[in-house]
């Protein structure tokens, strides 16, 4: 057993070596995109993000890839991973290795000790000493092979391209475990594939599993830094009513509730609020760079210019505090395929991902409501996304996506996103 576990450790590390170098300053300007969910420091924001702060970097580009490529299924990481190149999945694994160093989440896990055990299901009493002895021993007589000689003690593993598991939330590493057992479970048709790992996780029964993610918890600790996040989530940042007071200037193209009656201007009703915030900035930083970066417009360049940053983030949340009104547009056949299914043959990812169900879009991550938008609007966009007059999108995300969509697609897909509500 041990020469198997040692020419895989070895066969790994030449894989390393033919990696791209990274480089952690760039790799955290493209982390920006990443911060919604993985947070700013690397800590997931929720216990369903995997934290990323420390993680090895060969690691973290092994996962980007294996998104991109399809070889590991996620929906949300899908598209995060499909316009990303191999320069900047090394950045941001450089970025991410080395963001944990500063130790950021020291403070929060000093408290962290007595945080209430997860709700488990109630058959199930997680015993973290049993899943010390699991992942320390294994159990030869039903196949399980000690989690430590590939993680690492307490889970900080010494091959790189193995992930470290402490630091990591146990409801996300309780998951993954369920995912490469089903994978091994199902004959391949569904779950995350790895070959050590579904070999491993076919013999953990339930319990197994609860016992290693209690015993995983003391080393992690961070659920509390995590949890102290989630409650600023929904909060406005922004003054609603010092907003009001300076969005008499808007009024004219947006109206005064932010429904602008010209289907050429966008409505800012029920925006949310990070993404306002985002495009002012952005609108701003071309002014400030001669159009060279953020949003190129010469009519907003106008308005922003007395604009503080303070004023434009109280403007967001005014505006996003307002009720959109509703739209006429139909759904239709052409729109609701792509939004819902992208085209596969195309290379078109799926607008759903991102936009959501209900074309909500999703604050955190900085996906915008396209749901009840004026389709003049949609379809302007989609315009200058596709010849890049509208270049401020996070890499490339709606640049390498528009480039593939036809005028017809977009007339189709702009109606459809229209009437999401
Ligand atoms: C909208 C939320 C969201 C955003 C934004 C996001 N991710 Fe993720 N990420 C996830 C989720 C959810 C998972 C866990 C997937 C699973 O359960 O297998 C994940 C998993 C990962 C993993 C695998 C971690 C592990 O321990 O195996 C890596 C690496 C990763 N993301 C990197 C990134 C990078 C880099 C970015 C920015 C370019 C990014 N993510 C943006 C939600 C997000
Ligand atoms: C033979 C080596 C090996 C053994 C033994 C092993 N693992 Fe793994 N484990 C891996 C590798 C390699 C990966 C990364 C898989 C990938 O690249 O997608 C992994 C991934 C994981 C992940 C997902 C981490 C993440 O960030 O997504 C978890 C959780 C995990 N292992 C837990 C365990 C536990 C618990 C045990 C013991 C019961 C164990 N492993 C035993 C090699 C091993
Ligand atoms: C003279 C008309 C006009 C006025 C006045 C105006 N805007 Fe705009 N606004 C526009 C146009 C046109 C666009 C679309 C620009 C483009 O095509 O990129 C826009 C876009 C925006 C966007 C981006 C919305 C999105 O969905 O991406 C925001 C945010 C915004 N305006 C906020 C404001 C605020 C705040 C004010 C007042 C301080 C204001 N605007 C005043 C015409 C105007
Ligand atoms: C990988 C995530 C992702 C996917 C997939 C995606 N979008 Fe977007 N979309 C974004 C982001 C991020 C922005 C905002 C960019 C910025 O910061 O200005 C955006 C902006 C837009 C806008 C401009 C909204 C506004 O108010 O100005 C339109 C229109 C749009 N997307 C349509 C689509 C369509 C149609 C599809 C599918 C064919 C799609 N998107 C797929 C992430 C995505």
């Amino acid at each position: 057993m041990k020469k198997i576990i040692l020419s895989a450790i070895l066969g790994c590390g030449l894989m390393g070596n033919v990696l791209a170098q990274g480089d952690a300053e760039a790799g955290k300007s493209k982390a920006a995109v990443c911060a919604a969910c993985h947070g700013a420091d690397g800590i997931g924001t929720t216990d369903a993000y995997p934290n990323l702060a420390g993680q090895h970097a060969d690691y973290v580009v092994k996962q980007l890839k294996a998104f991109k490529g399809g070889s590991r299924v996620d929906p949300v990481m899908a598209p995060m991973a499909a316009n990303l190149s191999e320069q900047d999945m090394a950045d941001l694994g450089a970025y991410f290795e080395n963001v944990g160093k500063g130790g950021s989440t020291d403070s929060a896990s000093a408290e962290a000790g007595s945080a209430p055990a997860a709700p488990a299901a109630p058959a199930i009493v997680a015993d973290a000493a049993m899943g010390k002895t699991l992942y320390e021993k294994g159990d030869e007589s039903r196949g399980i092979t000690a989690c430590i000689t590939c993680h690492g003690k307490d889970g900080d593993s010494e091959v790189l391209i193995n992930p470290n598991l402490s630091n990591q939330h146990p409801e996300y590493i309780v998951k993954q475990l369920n995912n490469f057992k089903e994978h091994a479970t199902s004959d391949g048709e569904a779950g995350r594939a790895n070959a050590a790992m579904n070999q491993v996780a076919a013999n953990l029964t339930e319990q197994d599993i609860a016992d290693i993610g209690e015993f995983l918890k003391a080393p992690a600790d961070v659920k509390q830094a995590a949890k102290a996040k989630k409650t600023v989530e929904l909060n406005h940042v922004g003054d609603v009513a010092l907003g009001k007071e300076k969005s008499a200037t808007c009024i004219a193209c947006h109206s005064a509730d932010g429904n602008s009656m010209v289907p050429m201007y966008p409505k800012l009703a029920g925006q949310s609020e990070q993404y306002l915030f985002k495009q002012l900035m952005d609108f701003k930083k071309a002014v400030d760079t001669n159009n060279e970066e953020g949003r190129v417009d010469p009519v907003m360049a106008g308005m922003i210019a007395p604009l503080s940053e303070n004023d434009m983030q109280n403007l967001a949340a005014y505006f996003a505090s307002q009720k959109v009104s509703p739209s006429a547009a139909e759904a239709n056949e052409l729109g609701e395929t792509l939004y819902m299914s992208g085209d596969a043959q195309r290379g078109i990812t799926a607008c759903v991902a991102c936009h959501g169900v209900n074309g909500q879009g999703m604050a955190l991550a900085g996906f915008p409501v396209i749901g009840q938008q004026h389709v003049d609007y949609l379809k302007i966009q989609l315009g200058k996304f596709r010849d890049g007059s509208r270049g401020n999108d996070m890499n490339s995300m709606m640049r390498n996506i528009a480039a593939k969509l036809t005028d017809e697609d977009m007339e189709a897909v702009a109606q459809y996103m229209s009437s999401l509500k």
